[in-house]
């Protein structure tokens, strides 16, 4: 089959009316030796979605659409592509890199300082990029994964992005039996860190910022709840915590240093939150200093700890609560909405491409 001219998208064609997503077309890159273009037939609905098409982050082009939890049918490949024509693989976050600085050298790509986002990315020759929105998507099969055969397309989405950005600090963090983990904020990534810090033995406790996903944390497999709303929530469950991931979409009611207090002597806390780009964090050095503590971001995972992400999800049939919704001008619209609202349990994942797309 030989490639697109032309990928048909949903998107924002204005940053301040950003909840009227339309349709349009794009020319994608040149198919590159190493790339392959996928047809694609997931897509979960990530945080970051919502960040980059409401310009949190900022304005950079239109139209723009976003998604960068995708699945999909290898349709066409360049001669050096990792992939052949029916393979079935997800893309995350990333769909390029430099290939030439320290970190690409070092097998991790995903802190490339020429780093090319999967959307709101640009290529070395201006090129700018769109995501998952979309019929096909082309990108350098290096940021392609082979999905395994018994993980369905629709619940592996979510795992794309969410899932090794919650997966990624548990292992860099050695995170297993015995370890006392903090999820705090259960959204789309928070609770695939309960999945996954379960899966690898630790003892979970869900921090929220109220009570009302106490039940369905529980469900995912959470030992232990905090809300953020209890009085003193930080002194009666002070020293409970050796590592916590912040997962919350913003730091401004995510009580970080309350929820710092809760980490044991020498604690971590890891932050993947992405907040607006006009927040900042505030901590009394003091508060790090009296429990030797220390506090870190991390970005998504390299492609080796994407495919090692895959096979603990697959090994232990890791699977995100989901709530499907076929692709259409409509229904992005009224996934966005109700993201907006923390109206879902836990992550969207489009589908219905077919249908649209046809
Ligand atoms: N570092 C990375 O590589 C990376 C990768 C992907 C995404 N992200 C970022 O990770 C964040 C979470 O993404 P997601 O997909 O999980 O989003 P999400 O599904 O919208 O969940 C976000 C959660 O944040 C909490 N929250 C909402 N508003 C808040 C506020 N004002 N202050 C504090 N907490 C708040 C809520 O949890 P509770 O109701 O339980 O408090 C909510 O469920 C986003 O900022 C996203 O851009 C980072
Ligand atoms: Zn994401
Ligand atoms: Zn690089």
């Amino acid at each position: 089959m030989s490639e697109l001219k032309e990928i048909r998208a949903i998107g924002v064609h204005d940053y301040d009316n950003w909840l009227e997503p339309k349709e349009f077309t794009y020319v994608p890159q040149e198919l590159r030796p190493e790339d392959v273009e996928i047809k694609i037939e997931a897509c979960g609905i990530c945080g970051s979605d919502i960040h980059a098409a409401n310009g949190d982050w900022g304005k950079p082009y239109v139209p723009l659409a976003v998604g960068h939890e995708i699945v999909g049918i290898v349709t066409a490949t360049g001669e050096k592509s990792r992939f052949k024509i029916g393979d079935r693989v997800g893309v995350g976050a990333q769909c390029d890199s430099c290939h030439d600085c320290k970190r690409c050298e070092s097998r991790h790509p995903n802190g490339c300082r020429g780093m090319i986002g999967t959307y709101q990315g640009v290529y070395p020759n201006g090129k700018t990029t769109q995501g998952g929105y979309a019929s096909h998507i082309r990108v350098n099969s290096e940021f392609a994964f082979k999905i395994p055969d018994n993980l369905s397309s629709v619940d592996v989405a979510p795992l794309l992005c969410g899932g090794i950005t919650a997966f990624r600090p548990l292992i860099t963090a050695n995170v297993g039996p015995g370890t006392k983990v903090g999820v705090n904020g259960i959204g789309g990534i928070g609770h695939m860190a309960i999945l996954f810090a379960k899966a690898l033995g630790a003892e979970v406790t869900a921090i929220s910022r109220n009570d009302k996903k106490k039940q369905l944390a529980t469900e995912l497999g959470a030992d232990h709840y905090i809300s953020t709303d209890e009085e003193n929530f930080s002194t009666k469950h002070q020293d409970s915590l050796d590592f916590i991931i912040n997962t919350g979409s913003s730091f401004s009611e995510g009580h970080f240093a309350d929820v710092m207090d809760l980490l044991t002597l020498y604690g971590r806390m890891i932050f993947i939150t992405a907040p607006p780009a006009t927040e900042k964090l505030t901590l009394s050095p003091f508060q790090l200093l009296k429990s030797s503590s220390s506090v870190g971001g991390s970005i998504i995972g390299s492609p080796d700890d994407i495919e090692y992400m895959l096979k603990v999800a697959s090994e232990n049939n890791i699977k995100p609560m989901i709530e499907t919704i076929d692709i259409s001008e409509e229904n992005v619209k009224t996934a966005w909405e109700r993201m907006v609202k923390g109206d879902v349990r836990f992550r969207f994942v489009l589908t219905g491409y077919d249908k649209y797309f046809k």
